[in-house]
């Protein structure tokens, strides 16, 4: 049986990114409670030249990549740093290749990341109507982290989320992904189901 594929796509413009790290910990809560396969991008992915094209046709390959994984993907996890209270510029330059109908119905958890609380509800009044123009099945729980809620790790990722809210909020979106995400067959048991049935 071939898992579920996951895809986490991250509006971060450098690394280290507690955006990243916060969208990465959903993902690990999800894998805990569902076998899944996990993909993980943030815009430095999408390569040189990706800011510049304006149709499907003229992005890079990298890009034209994550693009072709988000809408195949079983599910996705998706996040952002707050920039002056919406998602990033390029998080969205993203989003417009996406074809409108390839989200339609697939679950999503939506993940942010801001300086301090002010803009905690971006994830609410920004990034959920977003998907909501996809008609893409959001999960109620969103999680909005603040930069006091991590912590340094003294490793190349940078940081580590520890409030114990935030890591709650965690917990309850992956529950309620978990839930969502289709279980796939393989050709292989889908052939061999019947016969086991038969004896
Ligand atoms: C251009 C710019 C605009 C920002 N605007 C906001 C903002 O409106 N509200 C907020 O809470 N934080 C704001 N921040 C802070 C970032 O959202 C915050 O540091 C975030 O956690 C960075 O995530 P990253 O480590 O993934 O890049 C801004 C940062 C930059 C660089």
């Amino acid at each position: 049986m071939s898992r579920p594929r996951i895809v986490i796509f991250c509006g971060n413009l450098h690394r280290p990114s507690r955006s990243r790290v916060l969208a990465e910990a959903l993902g690990a809560e999800v894998g805990r409670r569902v076998p899944v396969d996990l993909r993980v991008y943030d815009i430095l992915d999408a390569g040189p030249g990706f800011g510049t094209a304006l149709a499907r046709s003229d992005l890079p390959l990298p890009a034209a990549r994550i693009i072709d994984g988000i809408e195949s993907a079983d599910a996705l996890i998706v996040g952002t740093p707050v920039y002056n209270g919406a998602y990033t510029g390029l998080f969205k330059h993203l989003i417009d290749f996406i074809d409108p109908g390839r989200l339609a119905g697939k679950p999503v958890a939506l993940t942010a990341t801001g300086g301090g609380l002010r803009h905690a509800l971006m994830v609410e009044h920004a990034l959920r109507p977003l998907f909501g123009f996809f008609a893409a099945l959001t999960v109620p729980t969103a999680v909005y982290a603040s930069e006091a809620d991590f912590t340094a790790s003294g490793d190349e990722v940078g940081h580590i989320v520890t409030d114990a809210g935030i890591l709650a909020r965690l917990a309850g979106a992956a529950e309620e992904l978990s839930r969502l995400i289709p279980k796939r067959i393989g050709v292989a048991e889908a052939v061999v189901r019947p016969v086991q049935a038969a004896r």
